[in-house]
């Protein structure tokens, strides 16, 4: 029965649909409903006492998606109640003469790291600024991040205020926001400081959650499914079911659900929520302040904080908690309380609602960065746990359930630290036993005179039993009570189809089984196979072959009135496994079945009609598999005639299969009958109706049951199985009998149970020859056994010899080489037969020994279990006789068959077993290669390093990402990839453990050595190849020497750094650390390692990511430093020639204060952004360590080493939030920076920038005192270092001198040695650098003329470095104005600007304006129609923010349809026209004050406009059309006559700033709709967990991508695609014949034509990565799912970067129709639930991108657009747009 316990009261309120109220601590405050602004204002306004002021604080994600409609509602709600403002007869009306409320709001960063005192004092001096008093309200829009600060706040300010809170986060709804309880974090931990302070209101709508990410929703579930598991089965059943429904329910947005299942969903949402609060409210309401009952809600909470305290913040909290949960209920299982099947009934639903249920999962890993998983140990967990005030001796806290819905105390249990430590380990001790009365004695047999007792085990039941369980029982009439049913995938998905088939109802008991504990049984309740439906969705089976093949007979019963079709499907893996035979007959037989992908296997489309299953004579090929047949028989009955089934084909395979399905279609009431002789295969299925029996136990499976049967075999005890006899029907059985009795056993075997006595211990004899044919997945029992087998042959050789087992080489893993692997360790030997295997036994004192010796060598003896669930039980069988001893590595992979396993063998055998973490190897503290070992290597070997090539070493700490990385650089520079440790092996054809086992640590150091030694002198591998190496590499002297040597001929050594000691306190951990060798910690190796690491490489790279940029992003950043640095990509390019350019200097001390999104804001207009060096000395951890002088600021080498390594975080930190350049700069206080003047320091830093990749590096002229102001030695020492080395080359240097007192550098002067001073900077700049700076102080306003003719004079002369001319101070501002280069520039929202003086972009572009020297551009979009085109929003908004005086409108015109003669006109005035020059009818309005500045083209115009262009590039030319109109200026230098031509640009730096030159040279037509593709590709790209190899060059690209459509944009999408060197692209159309023509006509690559999507035969073997549809708009409504099978979607291994043997269903799917508003295309709506984890990009996403990209064709290619500001104006002007 489903259990619950009291939950806090809930009521409806009145008067408003869908808003029901939960009480707690006695009020009603808790209140939930769909989209409730109104109602909450109104609440607010009329029912809580009166305030002058609501303060709103939320984070900047909930401002973007719902803070507009919180103050749009509350003025509403302002002027109903109180009248327009002004109005002040109706603002007094009734409501006496009080104040109008006012709303302030705040938005600060989200995540974590806002809750902290910093911004709780931000926010309280903010309010306190505002005015605000004793009666304001404040309310917390957000997540639990926003709601405990806030609720702090409020908590604290004026000794506590008003609180509201407005949960948006799933986990803020049912947790955080209930309760009161309020924090903030420090460093010394999370929620240190806070208080408990209720809200008076918290409002939860649950129209807001369907913008939240689904991560973060799993995230919430996590706590909402851990209460109903401690409260209440019966909300636990609710979500067991729920998960489509509450998917669904999320899906529809915040739209009011339409249709009834639309309003199920949402009511099952609010459901789902409001059940969960009621518990929470409960419990808070009981227990406010956590002293007793509140405990419980720490179910999971234990053992997940052991793990999130390593893997935070990578890894959500509730990710967590979901595998503390299932960890804390294995404990409970452990210790007796809960039953298996509740513990696989938690987990799975865990699992549904995509949480990760053990750490050893993929996800984890995929999260985790790998040096951080490595940190995952039982050590370190138990560690963790320690620290908790709750502990008692060795004991740990842990809520126990007793089932799920209930705990065993109403408080957490203390539980033994041994017991812990049993379920949290990955790996697993087994101890052998002394003696069989030692064991006997534990057992508690024997006693009492009980000699007979045994110990009785009921394995899970059988797989196949319970799948034939399941079908009968669901199509009988009646309930059934089906016993030991399986828990498994298997069984799970044939359960939910039955029940989606409306074919029975289905609900579980507890009660006591056989072996006295309690046992979770499954009631059916059958429908007679009567009331069966079309499910409403596709029925997905996972890899659940059983369930497949019985469903696809069973779909063709359920009959229809109307036509409908019930799709089968599965994963990739079962999308291949075959079940052709079985629709042949069935279709022969009359059923109407279609393959969607591929022929032969699922998915399958069946169609449901009135005529079900039609019956009478049946043909079946029965020669692949039993279960056809057992499929047919079982649904037999219900066909619409009698069925008489053939089985024809050349034999009938696993006959016994086909009588257990008979028999049990017998105890169920329905007999076949069989026909004919023995030798043919007919059977007679009468038409009928099964009858349920009361209760149906299923059979343990057979299998399983040799393990404990087997244990009792070698340990000399007794063990009964009692459901398993003589009378079943499983192979497996006849183990006891055949192999058990024949070994020297007694066994006894009744019809239903089996007991086993094994012989004294060591009395196992050995079987000369046994064929397993009949029972193969036993023979790795016997072969356990074999290994002790001796009895009877002492003093000859006791051989068993198993045959018949061939099969076993090909299943989870090649088992027999696996066994006679694992055997070996132990000094067993076996040979290995192609059929079978022969087994050498050995004494148990040999194995003792021999066990003994390898353990005092190493530790522990490790089994390996290949994943393999039946490797691990049978050895741990054969362990329970090894003393010493034996750690199986794999601990969880038993869970396939047994989950429990382990607790099995230690509760109910008693054999004992402790977790532990697998021993480390020694592998990085390997010791100082020999002399005599190094000398083997041939010093010859050096000499052939002699001279540079491309290629790139990587060198690091093991598990940084070197081969990942490494892997993606290779494919981006089109390089070969050699992995050091992989070549080792393949060279040594052992794997490196083998190596070092063989010729040890010396030996394997040396062969390291050598193969390096052969790559890098190896002409075919040394040139263009990225070479990853081993972490302790560099330990070897020879190695070392290999690498500097390599280093010193000017080659590239790429340090990726990850900081151990970092990394470790980030997560706040203690010193104890995984032992290595020597006793050193993984801190102390990389100790010693990081100076050779430093001083073998020429770059580093930090890897260590921020949580929120993923590993993609990494990738990225990876790639763009190595593309800098071997090929200067990403510098300003034509610096000189273009218009304007702009450097934005961050002032910050720690660039992580910004977001990407504010980094982009502040970096919009410009060309590159200043890092200041010396500012992020300001960081608290540096600037403590300053003396009042600040004399002592870096005094240590160890404080330098830290500043150096923050610099190095920094650098990375702002890599992966902006692409522009950086500009990195270490300012001396003696030119108006931080940095103390000390030479030698500023060269080391600037040095370290040139190695952390920094593109341009600011190096200072001028010394550091007034005796030598023209010190240059700095600037030449620097230069000289990155010139001379091949590896720095592409390093800009920008040489700068500052003057901030104005008066050793004078613009006008013309004598003296302050210009001997000046001369000599402009000559050192010219030698030495790239670009100059030279900065003065403005004292009056003309010096800022001086400035720009001193300038003008200089740029004149091309032979002189462009140079940076400006003046700092207030009077100096106009300076910056006239300077057209690089001009550093600051951002409203930077606090400090970096100079007196400094300006933002957008005021430099107003006052250019204002004086005349920018005129206004204008822009159109030639289209029609073209009302509702979003572009001028965007661009408009674009200028806006920038400053721009420039405008762009829409200009309706058809050119196709005008005549000749408008044409003309349209050509020369209007796209000629205001530029004068070449068009007829030109005018020149440069003196109108504007200009022509270029113009978007659409449809229907994209061709036509092509006549009237002087000149397309390639893109342009390629695609066909253009959508983009650039004019080309000619730009004239002012002091000669020189005409120079550049990319829209009036004028270039050399030239004066202030002139402009208006003649137009040409028009030229580009395409920027594939750039737009490219674009949103590569972003989407950056999103997935595993992402395609796009750019990859040459041979190592097998990507695939198809275009679907036709039309114009297809040519687009199909250039865009060639452009990312997409290998194979593919191309569709409805209508063939089109798509023939248009891949014939293109000419830059290669196109398939696709003639049918639908079958899989037709479609290439590489499945897709990239999917674009160019269907247009107005079509869309004709597409529907059906014309995309998701064989489209599931892609291969190999198109994935970095990862050979993950596949990844993972894609991209590109729609480009859009419609005004953000509704998804039929496709994209498609993929997105049937195919989740591909990302989506719709066609307003790729307007913008293409807008952007225009953006840069119009304005320079080089400056940051402002994406945000054309994103947020083109999303409001579509919701603006759909409104009216
Ligand atoms: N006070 C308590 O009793 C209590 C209990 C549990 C957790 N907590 C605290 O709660 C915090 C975690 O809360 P959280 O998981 O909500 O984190 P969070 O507040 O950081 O929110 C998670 C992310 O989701 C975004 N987000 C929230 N709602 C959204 C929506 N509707 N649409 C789109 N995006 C949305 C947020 O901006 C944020 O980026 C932790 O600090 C934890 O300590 C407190």
């Amino acid at each position: 029965m489903a259990k619950s316990k009291q939950l806090a009261r809930m009521t409806k309120e009145e008067g408003h649909e869908g808003v029901v109220k939960v009480s707690v601590l006695g009020k009603d405050s808790i209140i939930l409903g769909r989209n409730m602004h109104s109602y909450i204002w109104d609440d607010l306004l009329n029912n809580l006492a009166y305030s002058t002021t609501f303060v709103l604080i939320t984070d900047s994600n909930l401002q973007r998606l719902h803070m507009k409609k919180y103050v749009e509602t509350f003025n509403q709600a302002i002027e109903a109640k109180y009248g327009k403002t002004g109005d002040q007869g109706a603002s007094t009306a009734g409501s006496g003469s009080v104040e109008r409320p006012r709303l302030l709001t705040l938005v600060i960063k989200p995540g974590e790291s806002s809750k902290n005192r910093s911004t709780k004092a931000e926010l309280e001096d903010w309010m306190l600024k505002e005015g605000c008093t004793r009666d304001t309200v404040v309310m917390a829009l957000g997540g639990g991040v926003i709601g405990d600060l806030v609720g702090f706040v409020a908590a604290t300010f004026m000794r506590g205020v008003r609180f509201i809170q407005l949960p948006t986060s799933l986990l803020a709804m049912v947790d955080s926001s209930v309760g009161g309880k309020t924090a903030i974090d420090t460093d010394h931990g999370k929620n240190l400081i806070g208080s408990f302070w209720q809200p008076e209101r918290v409002y939860m709508d649950m129209a807001v959650l369907t913008t939240l990410p689904e991560r973060e929703f799993a995230n919430g579930m996590a706590e909402v499914i851990k209460s109903a598991a401690i409260w209440s089965m019966e909300e636990f059943e609710v979500l067991e079911r729920s998960r489509e429904n509450i998917r669904r329910a999320l899906k529809g947005g915040d739209k009011e659900g339409k249709s009834e299942s639309e309003k199920e969903d949402q009511e099952l949402l609010l459901r789902v929520v409001s059940s969960s609060v009621r518990m929470k409210a409960h419990v808070v309401t009981v227990d406010e302040r956590e002293s007793g009952l509140r405990g419980l809600l720490n179910f999971g909470h234990t053992l997940g904080h052991a793990l999130e305290a390593i893997v935070t913040p990578y890894m959500l909290h509730g990710e967590c908690v979901s595998i503390g949960c299932v960890l804390e209920a294995e404990l409970s299982h452990r210790l007796g309380y809960m039953n298996a099947n509740s513990v696989g009934r938690l987990a799975k639903c865990f699992k549904q609602y995509e949480l990760p249920i053990s750490y050893e999962e993929a996800y984890v890993s995929k999260m985790v960065p790998p040096q951080v998983l490595k940190r995952v140990t039982l050590e370190n967990m138990m560690n963790t746990m320690k620290v908790d005030k709750k502990n008692v001796g060795n004991k740990k806290r842990v809520v126990l359930l007793s089932e799920i819905g209930d705990t065993v105390e109403e408080q957490a249990s203390r539980v033994e630290d041994d017991v812990v430590r049993e379920v949290l380990a990955k790996s697993v001790e087994v101890f052998g036993i002394e003696s069989t009365e030692q064991l006997q004695k534990r057992q508690g047999v024997g006693k009492g005179g009980d000699e007979d007792s045994a110990v009785v085990i009921i394995p899970p039941g059988s797989k196949s039993i319970s799948n034939r369980a399941l079908i009968l029982a669901a199509l009988g009439k009646g309930k059934c009570k089906i016993h030991n049913m399986l828990h498994s995938d298997d069984t799970q998905v044939m359960l939910d189809a039955l029940v989606a088939m409306g074919a029975c109802k289905v609900s579980w008991e507890q009660e006591e089984a056989e072996d006295q504990q309690t046992e979770e049984v499954l009631v059916i309740e059958g429908g007679g196979g009567e009331g069966l439906v079309v499910p409403d969705r596709e029925l997905y089976l996972g890899n659940a072959g059983t369930a497949a093949r019985f469903l696809t007979t069973f779909v063709n019963l359920i009959v229809t009135e109307q036509e409908k079709t019930t799709v089968l499907t599965g994963n990739s893996r079962m999308k291949e496994r075959p079940i052709g035979a079985l629709v042949d007959a069935l279709r022969s037989n009359g059923c109407e079945i279609e393959y969607q992908e591929k022929k032969g296997s699922l998915p399958l489309k069946v169609r449901n009609s009135t005529k079900g299953l039609p019956g009478g004579k049946v043909e079946l090929s029965a020669s692949i598999s039993s279960q056809y047949v057992s499929s047919l028989l079982m649904c037999a009955p219900y066909a619409q005639q009698e069925i008489e089934l053939e089985l024809v084909g050349d034999q009938v395979i696993s006959q016994s299969y086909i009588d257990m399905t008979i028999a049990m279609m017998s105890a169920f009431g329905v007999n076949v009958e069989k026909l004919g002789d023995k030798n043919t295969h007919r059977y007679r299925i009468p038409k009928s109706s099964y009858t349920n029996p009361a209760e149906y136990r299923v059979e343990s499976d057979a299998s399983s049951a040799t393990y404990p049967l087997a244990l009792a075999a070698i340990t000399g005890t007794k063990c009964t199985i009692p459901n398993i006899g003589s009378g079943s029907l499983q192979g497996d059985a006849k183990f006891a009998v055949d192999v058990l009795r024949p070994m020297g056993c007694d066994v006894v075997q009744t019809k239903n149970s089996t007991t086993v006595q094994g012989p004294a211990l060591g009395g196992l004899k050995p079987l000369p020859m046994i064929d397993m044919e009949p029972m193969t997945d036993a023979f790795l029992t016997a072969t356990a056994l074999a290994a002790v087998a001796t009895a009877g042959k002492e003093g000859t050789e006791s051989i068993t010899k198993i045959r018949g087992i061939a099969n076993q080489h090909v299943k989870e893993c090649d088992r027999i080489v696996a066994l006679s692997t694992e055997l070996a360790k132990l000094g067993i030997k076996t040979e290995v037969d192609p059929d079978g295997i022969d087994v050498k036994g050995i004494s148990l004192d040999e194995l003792n020994d021999k066990a003994r010796e390898k353990q005092r060598n190493e530790t522990s003896v490790v089994i390996h279990c290949y994943d393999d669930h039946r490797v691990a039980m049978s050895l741990s069988v054969l362990a329970s006789v090894v003393r010493p001893g034996l750690v199986f590595d794999e601990r969880r992979c038993v869970g396939k068959t047994w989950p429990q396993w382990w607790t099995a063998l230690t509760t109910k055998y008693k054999i004992c077993i402790r977790g532990c973490d697998i021993p480390t190897s020694s592998s990085s503290s390997a010791p100082e290669l020999t002399a005599a070992a190094a000398t083997e290597v041939k010093t010859s070997d050096k000499k052939e390093i002699e001279k540079k090539t491309d290629s790139i070493l990587i060198i690091g700490m093991r598990g940084v990402g070197k081969s990942t990385l490494g892997l993606e650089m290779a494919n981006v520079l089109g390089y070969n990839f050699i992995d050091m440790d992989t070549y080792l092996e393949e060279q040594h054809k052992k794997t490196i453990p083998e190596i070092i086992a063989d010729d040890g640590w010396d030996g394997f150091r040396t062969a390291e050595a050598k193969c390096l030694a052969t790559v890098l002198s190896n002409k075919d591998t040394n040139k263009n190849t990225v070479i990853s190496c081993g972490g302790g590499l560099l330990e070897n002297k020879l190695s070392s020497e290999l690498v500097m040597a390599w280093k010193n001929v000017g080659n590239f050594v790429l340090h990726l750094y990850a900081d151990i000691n970092q990394v470790s306190e980030y997560l706040g951990r203690d010193k104890t650390r995984p032992a290595y060798k020597l006793g050193e910690s993984p801190q102390e190796v990389f100790a010693r390692r990081l100076a050779d690491y430093k001083r073998h490489s020429t770059h580093t790279l930090y890897v260590h990511s921020e949580p929120e940029f993923g590993w993609g992003q990494m990738v990225d950043d990876a790639v763009r430093m190595i593309q800098f640095v071997t090929a200067g990509t990403n510098v300003i390019q034509n610096l000189s020639s273009l218009q304007r350019s702009f450097f934005v200097s961050l002032t910050c001390a720690d660039v992580c204060e910004y977001t990407k999104e504010q980094i982009g804001d502040i970096t919009a207009g410009c060309n590159a952004v200043e890092l200041r060096v010396d500012l992020l000395l300001n960081d608290s951890r540096f600037s403590a360590n300053k003396d009042s002088a600040g004399k002592d600021l870096l005094g240590s080498e160890q404080q330098v080493e830290d500043f150096e390594l923050y610099v190095l975080q920094q650098v990375a930190a702002l890599r992966r939030r902006t692409s522009l350049p950086i500009v990195y700069t270490v300012r001396s206080k003696s030119q108006g920076g931080n940095f103390p003047n000390n030479q030698q320091l500023i060269e080391r830093l600037l040095i370290r920038g040139v190695e952390f990749g920094c593109e341009y590096i600011d190096v200072e002229m001028g010394g550091y005192d007034s005796e030598t102001p023209a010190d240059c030695s700095l600037l030449i020492s620097v230069s000289t270092t990155t010139r001379k080395s091949a590896y720095y080359k592409h390093s800009q240097i920008l040489a700068s001198y500052h003057d901030p007192t104005g008066l050793n550098l004078r613009w006008t002067i013309t004598t003296g040695s302050a210009l001997d001073h000046l001369k000599s900077y402009l000559w050192h700049i010219n030698k030495y650098a790239d670009i100059g700076k030279l900065v003065s102080f403005a004292w009056d306003w003309d010096d800022n003329l001086r400035a720009v003719i001193f300038a003008n004079k200089l740029r004149t002369s091309a032979a002189n470095k462009p140079l940076i001319v400006i003046n700092m101070s207030y009077v100096g501002q106009f300076s910056r104005i006239l300077c057209p280069l690089l001009t550093p520039v600051t951002h409203p929202s930077i606090k400090t600007p970096a100079a007196p003086g400094q300006l933002s972009v957008a005021q430099i572009h107003h006052t250019l304006h204002t004086m005349g020297a920018l005129p206004s551009k204008r822009f159109y979009l030639f289209g029609d129609p073209i009302s509702k085109s979003p572009s001028p929003a965007m661009h408009n908004a674009a200028f806006e923010y920038l400053g721009l005086p420039h405008n762009y409108s829409l200009y309706p015109v058809n050119l196709g349809e005008l005549d000749a003669q408008k044409l003309k006109e349209f050509a020369g005035k209007v796209l000629r026209g205001c530029n004068g020059g070449t068009g007829s009818g030109g005018e020149n309005k440069v003196n109108c004050g504007y200009v022509f500045g270029g113009a978007s083209v659409t449809i229907p115009n994209k061709q036509s406009i092509i006549p009237l262009l002087d000149e397309l590039t390639d893109a342009a030319k390629a695609i066909g059309a253009v959508n983009t109109i650039i004019p080309i200026i000619r730009t004239r230098l002012p002091s000669t006559s020189d005409s120079k031509c550049s990319y829209n640009v009036p004028h270039s730096a050399h030239a004066a700033p202030l002139y402009i030159d208006r003649n137009l040279l040409k028009m030229v037509g580009d395409n920027t709709d594939y750039l737009g593709m490219i674009s949103c590709i590569k972003n989407a790209n950056s999103l997935l967990s595993t992402p395609l190899s796009l750019n990859t060059v040459g041979t190592n690209n097998s990507l695939s991508a198809l275009v679907i459509g036709a039309g114009g944009t297809s040519r687009a999408a199909i250039y865009a695609l060639h452009k990312l060197n997409v290998a194979n692209i593919y191309l569709y159309n409805r209508t063939l014949e089109n798509a023939e023509k248009l891949a014939s006509s293109i000419d830059f690559t290669h196109v398939t034509v696709l003639s049918s999507l639908s079958d899989p035969q037709l479609l290439p073997a590489h499945p897709f990565g990239i999917i674009i549809s160019t269907i247009p708009a107005p079509s869309q409504s004709t597409v529907d799912s059906s014309d995309y099978p998701s064989h489209l979607f599931s892609r291969s291994a190999s198109q994935t970067a970095g990862s050979n043997n993950q596949s990844s269903n993972e894609g991209i799917v590109l729609d480009m129709a859009y419609t005004a508003g953000s509704t998804l295309t039929p496709l994209l709506t498609h993929v997105q639930t049937s195919h989740p984890s591909w990302k989506l990009i719709t066609g307003l996403q790729v307007l913008i991108a293409q807008g952007v990209e225009q953006f840069k064709l119009w304005n320079g290619p080089e400056c940051a657009p402002p994406v945000r500001q054309m994103t947020e104006a083109v999303y409001a002007f579509n919701s603006l747009s759909l409104q009216k």
